[in-house]
């Protein structure tokens, strides 16, 4: 039994892997889960907001992605590790690696670089770290051990121009998994053309992390809402594209 569409029309039974299909020309899509009052986490982490469905759209679109950024912050609490190979979603990546590679951003380069996002990482998806160039030098060579490490921009990350490389290496379908930091500043830099909403419903409350970090800014942006989806357990599964 697949999801309930509610638009563009109604429709019963949709597969996952036909509503979340990637649009044919480049594009850079965020992946988060929220509750109705916008929490982000329970207990801190984004798991806790889960269902099966989410778990496999996360995984689909893992499998859709040329690559998959990810702040480091996230990298850390999330415990990340190397991307799954989904054997459900295995077709998706015919003709490329069998898993995307992980590309975490970080200024101050803090990880346990004996976990599993790097040693664990196989060869055809080596996790890339994106720092800036006054990143701190002695952990810039220990991350170079055991990551490819780009450096973009000199005080802060230059996101725009990271995008470009990927983009330059062939990685069109760009998935950024948060965390909230990373999206914030994405979006500033007008680099996110599609936000992939899960909404669990329920009420978290709280004063915790919603999905963007930092100011607020200077006037709304808006988002068109393309896609919408449900399943029979109240959840809620959006697709929406910058205006
Ligand atoms: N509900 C969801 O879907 C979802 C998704 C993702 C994350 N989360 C939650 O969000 C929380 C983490 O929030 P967060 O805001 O700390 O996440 P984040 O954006 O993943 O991490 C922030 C950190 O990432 C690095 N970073 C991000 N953007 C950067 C930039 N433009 N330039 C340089 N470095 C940059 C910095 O790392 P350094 O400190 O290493 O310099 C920064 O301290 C966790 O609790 C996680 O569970 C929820």
């Amino acid at each position: 039994m697949g999801l309930t569409q509610l638009l563009p029309e109604p429709r019963t039974d949709v597969a996952l892997e036909e509503a979340f299909a990637f649009p044919a020309e480049d594009t850079v899509r965020a992946v988060f889960i929220a509750s109705v009052d916008g929490a982000a986490v329970v207990s801190g982490r984004a798991g806790g907001l889960a269902n099966e469905w989410d778990r496999q759209l996360l995984a689909l679109n893992r499998a859709l992605a040329d690559v998959i950024i990810v702040g480091a912050g996230t990298a850390r609490t999330e415990g990340y590790g190397p991307a799954e190979d989904a054997p459900q979603w295995r077709h998706v990546r015919a003709g490329r690696s069998a898993t995307a590679p992980i590309v975490v951003v970080s200024h101050g380069l803090n990880f346990d670089f004996d976990s599993p996002l790097f040693a664990e990482a196989p060869e055809s998806a080596r996790t890339i770290i994106v720092t800036s160039a006054d990143a701190p030098n002695h952990a810039r060579q220990r991350a170079a051990e055991v990551a490819e490490v780009i450096a973009a921009g000199e005080a802060t990350v230059d996101l725009p121009a990271v995008l470009r490389l990927l983009r330059h290496r062939g990685h069109s379908r760009i998935v950024c998994e948060g965390g909230p930091r990373l999206f914030t500043d994405l979006l500033r830099a007008g680099q996110v053309d599609e936000l992939c909403l899960t909404r669990n419903p329920s009420l978290v409350g709280g004063y915790g992390t919603g999905i963007l970090r930092g100011a607020e800014f200077a006037s709304p942006l808006d988002l068109d809402l393309e896609r919408a989806y449900a399943s029979d357990d109240s959840y809620l599964y959006l697709l929406y594209r910058r205006g």
